[in-house]
């Protein structure tokens, strides 16, 4: 999805509204003439703008709990028409079973659907919406801070003060250049292009792409498609932006690592479990690669005790990519604007492709 698409959202969002609106054929309208739609809302804290969205034509609950327990999400799952679903919770054939009849649709809140089965979406025909592409600008945002983050040694330059170990001088501290280094962006989707658009201030001297196939929208960025095995040898900064799937599961891995430079700085903004974690920290530790900026781990959320907050080189945070008031807001509204429409059984504002 290119960055036009990204900046043209919330228009589009408005003419998706328009539409609806002089077709007539507004949920609320269309669905129990009489009585209103009820949908559930997984998680009390999702941003006003979408609830007020779905207030607009049905009745909204959420679960007594937050965080929501899933036995109360199943419970409410069939008193539903419809289910905006906030969180990384497993989304899978138990929901749709417990919403039974009545239950004609549902939205994530996210662009990863890593832990939505979603064969059993395709199976059943079930609608189903996500949010991708307005988080795009966010997570390539974080991306970026951590590339200079771990680069430049900014998590164990904090150490160091808190530790009283303020050495300075000109060998202390010495970090990764970004101008004239070679970038690797594994996973050249929406994500991937808009890192690709931010580096272009930064004067690299080469842009590397992988995936699955040839993008003319990273060809236009003067990005090269290589082999994966490439990508890491020759990169001084490897993104990943990969969704998790089956074949991305440990894509970074004892061998993979052991590919890529001994002064290569890894970010991931994608999912944990893309990276062999116990491999990165072992990297890590012995110089394998020289740092790592995470905004994903796994487990989520990371126990205090794990041994990669312990290290120097990993800049670890809690799985921000999208959080920003706006890009929040905006992809609460999508989600809403999904489920309303799957309830009217007209098109999903943004449904997932499966
Ligand atoms: C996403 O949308 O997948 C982000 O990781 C936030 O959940």
């Amino acid at each position: 999805m290119n960055e036009s698409a990204s900046k043209c959202i919330l228009l589009i969002l408005c003419l998706f509204e328009m539409l609806n609106a002089i077709s007539g054929q507004t949920p609320a309208t269309m669905v129990n003439s009489g009585t209103r739609p009820v949908v559930l809302v997984t998680n009390k804290e999702t941003p006003e703008k979408g609830i007020n969205k779905l207030k607009l034509k049905c009745d909204v609950i959420f679960p007594k709990n937050h965080p929501a327990t899933r036995e109360e999400i199943l419970e409410l799952a069939g008193q539903v028409d419809g289910i905006m679903w906030v969180g990384h919770m497993a989304l899978n054939g138990e929901v749709l079973d417990r919403g039974g009849e009545r239950l004609k649709a549902i939205s994530t809140m996210s662009a990863g659907m890593d832990y939505v089965d979603i064969d059993e979406f395709r199976k059943r025909k079930f609608p189903l919406g996500y949010t991708p592409i307005v988080l795009n600008d966010a997570v390539a945002d974080s991306a970026i801070g951590l590339m200079i983050a771990a680069g430049r040694r900014y998590h164990e330059g904090r150490l160091a003060i808190d530790q009283s170990q303020w050495k300075g001088g000109p060998q202390w501290l010495l970090g990764q250049d970004i101008k004239g280094s070679t970038v690797g962006i594994i996973g050249m989707g929406g994500i991937g292009q808009t890192i690709a658009k931010r580096l272009k201030g930064f004067d690299i001297g080469q842009l590397l792409y992988s995936g699955r196939r040839s993008k003319p929208e990273a060809e236009a960025l003067g990005a090269k498609m290589v082999p994966q095995d490439e990508l890491l040898q020759e990169s001084d900064y490897v993104f990943i932006a990969v969704p998790l799937t089956n074949e991305t599961y440990h894509l970074i891995n004892e061998t993979t690592l052991a590919k890529m430079k001994s002064t290569a700085v890894l970010v991931n903004v994608a999912r944990g479990d893309i990276v062999d974690q116990k491999a990165l920290v072992a990297a890590l530790k012995s110089g394998t690669i020289f740092a790592a900026g995470l905004d994903v781990m796994t487990p989520e959320p990371l126990p205090a005790d794990d041994e990669l907050l312990s290290l120097p080189n990993a800049v670890v945070i809690p799985h921000l990519g999208s959080a920003t008031v706006q890009t929040r807001n905006n992809m609460a509204e999508i989600a809403a604007l999904n489920v309303l429409a799957g309830i009217a059984k007209t098109p999903m504002f943004s449904p997932y492709p499966y």
